[in-house]
Parts: C-alpha cells; structure tokens; sequence
C-alpha cells in the first residue's frame, strides 16, 4: 500500500469506528505520519508525534474583533464605518495610504519602486506557450509614448479616450497612456450592445476609440456618430473596414504606430491631480441609456486603499501575481489590478477565452484571484458530481470539509494539511496551486459556496459588496472571520446606513430587514464639475443623479440590507425588479437564477416573470445533450 492510500484506509477505519471527534487534532499530524506508515517504529513515531505538536498551525488573530467588526458613529442615524475610519485622527474617511500617492499615475510609480522594476503586465501567444512579461519601466515608457501619441492626434488633458477591448496589455498601456496627459478612461464593453455603445461615444463627444479587433471596429462604424474621427486598433484591420472607415471620414491606427508616434513627438508629461477625473464608468441599466458613473483619482486611489487595509496581514504586496480574466470595463476588475500595479505586484492576462481559464491558472500559478460567483458556483458543481458517484468518495469528502471547517474556525489558515492534500489537492492545482487571496464580488454567493471554496483552496477568500458609485468595494469581509452570507463591515473610504423602504416593507427599526443606503465620503467625486455640485456625479445625467444621490450626499445602492449583531452587513433584498406573487410572496429573479445556475444542466438561465407568474428558461447545452434524461429545465412558480 502506498502511505496515501493507507491513510485513507485508516480515514474509512475512523469514519466507521466513528472517531471523527478526534480529528481536530490529528489530522495534521496523520499526513506527517502518512510518509512514515508503511516502516513504522515505536520511537519514530514518538519522534513525529513530537515534531508534529512542535509545528502544529498557529491560529492567526483576527483583523478585528469578531463580534465587533464595525463601530458605529454617534446619533440616531446608526452609520456604519470601518474600524480604520474609527482608528484615524479623529474619525476620517481613508483616502490614501501615503500623502504623495494620490492618483492612479502615481501609484503605478510607486509599484515600479516597490517591485525594483520587476515583470508587470504578462500574456501567452498560444495556449501552449508560456507567459512572457514586460517590465514596469518599460510598461511605463510604453504607457507615456502612447498617451504622447494621442496628443500628437489632437487629444487634450481632461479629454474622454474610449476603450473597446476585452483584458489584454494594451488595456493597461492605453489607461496608463491616459493618466500620464491627464486623460479620462471610458470603457465600452459587448453587454451594452451597439446602440448603447454610439450613445456613449455621443453623449461623451469622444473623437477617438481604441479597439481590440476588426469586429469591434466594424460594430462601431456601423452605428458611429459624428464626433468619432479616430479608431486605433490593437490588432490588425481588413481592407473592407479601413475603406468603410474612410468613407465615413474616420483614420484607422494601429497601435504601435501611436506608440511611434509618440515616441517621435515625446511630449512631456502632463500629471493629473487627486480632484482630477479618472474614469467615467458606463453602467448599464435595466432600462433607458446607460449611466456614466465619474470617479476621480482621490476616489479610485481611496477605493483601492482601503480594500488593501482591509485584507490586514494578507494583503498584496510586490511579488504577487494577479490572474486578469474579469472585465477590466468594471470598476471591480480596475480596482483589483490598480492595487496590484500600487504594490509592485504582477497581472497576467487570459488567453482570452472563458473555457481556456484552467489552462491560463495552470501556466500562470497566480497567488491572488479576483473571482465571481458564477465561476465558483460552477466549481463546486463539479466537485459535487464528482463526489455524488462514489460513496466513499463522498463520506472522505465530507469528513475534510468538516475537518477544515473546524481549522478555518480556529483561525488556521493553510493548505498543507492533511486534509489538503488528500481531498482537495486537485482544487489547488486547478487554480494553479499558488493561489494565497481570492477576493469574490460582483453578485451574491451562496453560503455552502463560499465556505466550500475556504475549505478547498485553504487561503484566504474574502467577499466583497460594492457598486460604480462607490468606486468598487463598500464592505468587505475581513480575515478571520469564517461564517458565510454577509458582506462583512464597511471598507474605510465608505461608511453604510440603513434607511426604510415603506413599499416592501422593510423598516430601519424593525427586526429583520432594512433598507440599505451606502455613502461615499472619502474625496468629493463631483469635483471634477467646476459647478460641483451633487447633481453631477453621473455624466450629464442630473436626472438620473438625482434618483440616486440624496441632498446629503447619500448614494442609495437599492439593495435591502441588515445588519447582524456583529456589524456586518447582510444583502437581503433587491429594491428594483421584484416580483409580488398572488400569495403575496415576494419574488427576487436574481435569487432563482442563481439557485438555478448551481445545477449543472443550466449555462444559462432568464427568469421571466409577470406578477402573477414566473417563468425560468435555462440549458447547457454540454451536459443537456450529453445526460441521458434529457430533462429541458422549464419551471413554473
Ligand atoms: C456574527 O453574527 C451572526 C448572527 O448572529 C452569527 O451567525 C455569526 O456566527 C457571527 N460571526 C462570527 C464570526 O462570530
């Protein structure tokens, strides 16, 4: 018998003699005596026993006290804030971690320091070659020639650019380009759909647009309003597109070629300032035109500090490597990899294509993972039919998840366990075994998820909830604290209140639900406006702004909140897009359709839903065609 094998024959001895009590303490010291099974002796034994209890996990202390994570501020308003904010000279909102690191063009100097100029941005030519990298100095020269390059086309600082392109280097050469003249991001992404696209490109007067691809340059000529005159495309054009291009009075670059134009003009640097428009971040609604969320440097420089203070002990630092694969049009996305290049870490981008992600985790080895519930929920679905086949399988599954449970509740914080190795080695390894941070937003997760998740991977996975508005996170879990279904407290560039929402009845006072109103106080973001006033926060949308943003300030995110007796906060509840069922009964569709998306039959899923009835469409159409039953999921509420 090999000593794994024996090990688990000694596990399926236990789970039958029914000893599990006794893990929390051997199981640690059962892989250490794995490798000596098979020649034990009396005195080795004695001897790993003794080292064993000599290099038994330490539990960490958590970042805050856990039945306190968030004060509160005197009055009646009960507001929320972080243990930082508390922490700071008399009450302040975080807004920076150093005095002189207060813009996006900053913090990436800083992270060249800090890395000695080690690798930054990395890509794989095909999915069989390894990563390559490019260095921060020569990312930054890159950066500079080509923001030179678009001063040389006629762009001016304070000037909006867009940016048409899935994850890749340039992305973060052209954001770099902006910042250093002073230029403003704008993302356009494939989910807004064309028409939404040519209305940002209207609303903004944007005259140039930096496409990934013929596609996405074709898509834009197609509906291209006036202002557009110049499209500068990273990867080759056809002749049938350049000449629409021309027809329509519009010049065709390639990237490299403003790169050398720039390089050639050398235009001296023009530096934004912390009150200086960063990004305008399109959001897309359920209904009308989009919303052009403006965020300044102060703002995204707050955002991404205070989620680094946040992360405590296990923050990132130079030397990480961060995997880029969610859409970098999202402020969550932006914020993640800015706080990498703040730190001198580096982000290696996917090859492009959702279903070659294991590939990219296995070359890349990242140590920290921005991920969405979807990924994960489809994780834990396979593990979950792996299991489901073999009862034994499922029983050794199931003690290591109560076993790690048990560890991560002490404050134990490792994958080098037993428990690790034996059962969920194969996890590590498809995240590329490296990984020491997992940060998860962008949606709800599931309980039984996420706790999945802490015990699979063994390193830190932290939950956030955040929107545009607030620049990314609004409270974030911290480290230690291990029990699922809530957000954790407020991050320190944001506090939370609640407020009432009459028409589902969640009341401030009552027990259960409340509503939930976050605000972002760290730097004015309505700075930019020289009118700076409240009603300009979405770009030229003083409507909108003012459905959003009360008269003090307050942005209301239209999510239903509680908070929990140690001051973290629970999502609860959607304001918007509900549906109220004949009995009464309240529907959520996010809530079905993300029951729905743990099954593995459902890609996919559209909730419908009329007041009186709901309906759900779902498939996948791998494992609908391939399962024998072939059930079509069709489920009436
Ligand atoms: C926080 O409070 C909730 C609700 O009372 C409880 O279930 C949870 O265990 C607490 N969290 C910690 C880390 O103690």
């Amino acid at each position: 018998m090999t000593p794994e094998k024996s090990v688990i024959a000694y596990i399926n001895h236990l789970i039958v003699s029914n000893f599990s009590y006794f893990w929390d303490e051997i199981d640690g010291y059962l892989y250490y005596l794995g490798g000596t099974l098979g020649t034990i002796t009396l005195s080795s034994l004695a001897a790993s026993v003794a080292y064993y209890f000599a290099t038994r996990p330490v539990p960490e202390q958590p970042l805050v006290p856990l039945e306190n994570q968030s004060p509160l501020l005197e009055g009646p308003e009960q507001i929320h804030v972080s243990k930082f904010y508390k922490e700071s000279k008399n009450g302040k909102f975080v807004s920076y971690i150093t005095e002189n690191v207060r813009t996006l063009y900053q913090t990436f100097r800083e992270g060249a320091y800090a890395s000695n100029n080690g690798p930054c941005l990395g890509w794989r030519e095909t999915l069989t070659s390894p990563y390559q990298w490019i260095n921060y100095d020569e990312a930054l020269l890159r950066a500079k020639n080509f923001g030179s390059g678009m001063l040389a086309l006629g762009a001016r600082p304070k000037q909006l650019i867009g940016i048409y392109s899935q994850n890749r280097p340039e992305w973060i050469l052209y954001e770099q380009g902006c910042y250093s003249f002073s230029l403003v991001v704008v993302p356009l992404y494939d989910t807004l759909g064309p028409d939404a696209c040519a209305f940002i490109i209207r609303q903004t007067e944007m005259s140039i647009v930096i496409v990934e691809d013929d596609g996405k340059a074709a898509m834009l000529l197609e509906k291209a309003p006036r202002s557009l005159k110049i499209i500068v495309a990273i990867k080759p054009i056809r002749q049938t597109t350049l000449e629409r291009a021309r027809s329509r009075g519009i010049q065709i670059f390639s990237f490299i070629d403003v790169e050398k134009l720039g390089a050639k003009g050398n235009h001296p640097e023009i530096p934004p300032a912390a009150e200086d428009l960063c990004t305008v971040c399109y959001t897309s609604g359920t209904t009308g035109n989009p919303k052009g969320v403006m965020l300044t440097h102060g703002n995204v420089v707050a955002g991404v500090c205070s989620v680094i203070l946040q992360m405590g002990d296990h923050r990132i630092r130079a030397g990480d490597v961060m995997v880029s694969f969610l859409p970098l049009a999202h402020m969550f996305e932006r914020c993640c990899e800015n706080g990498m290049y703040y730190v001198g870490g580096c982000v290696g981008f996917y090859s492009g294509d959702i279903k070659e992600l294991t590939n990219d985790l296995k070359m890349l080895k990242p140590t920290v993972m921005p991920a969405v519930p979807r990924l994960l929920n489809r994780v834990y679905d396979k593990i979950q039919n792996d299991i489901s086949a073999s009862g034994l399988k499922r029983g050794l599954f199931n003690m290591a998840m109560r076993a790690k449970e048990k560890e991560i509740a002490r404050g134990v914080l490792r994958r080098n366990g037993c428990w690790d190795k034996l059962v969920f080695k194969k996890v590590h390894q498809a995240f590329g075994g490296n990984l020491r941070l997992m940060v998860v937003g962008s949606a709800p997760l599931a309980g039984n998820v996420l706790t999945f998740m802490r015990c699979a991977l063994g390193c830190l996975v932290l939950e956030g909830y955040g929107q545009t508005e607030c620049t990314g996170a609004i409270t974030l879990t911290v480290q230690g604290d291990h029990v699922p279904n809530h957000v954790g407290p407020p991050v320190s560039c944001n506090a939370v209140k609640l407020v009432d929402v009459p028409e589902m009845e969640y009341f401030f006072q009552s027990k259960y639900g409340r509503g939930l109103c976050a605000r972002l106080k760290c730097v004015p973001w309505h700075m930019y406006n020289p009118s700076s006033t409240i009603d300009s926060s979405y770009y030229k949308d003083p409507e909108k702004t003012a459905e959003a943003i009360d008269s003090e300030g307050w942005h209301h995110t239209g999510d239903v909140g509680m908070w929990l007796p140690n001051g973290t906060l629970r999502i609860i509840d959607r304001r918007k897009h509900i549906f109220k069922l004949s009995q009464g009964e309240y529907i959520v569709p996010e809530k079905i359709e993300n029951i729905y998306t743990l099954s593995q039959y459902v890609n996919q899923v559209y909730v419908y839903g009329e007041s009186l009835k709901v309906s759900v469409e779902c498939l996948n159409p791998n494992t609908f065609l391939t399962h024998p039953s072939r059930h079509h999921f069709r489920a009436a509420l």
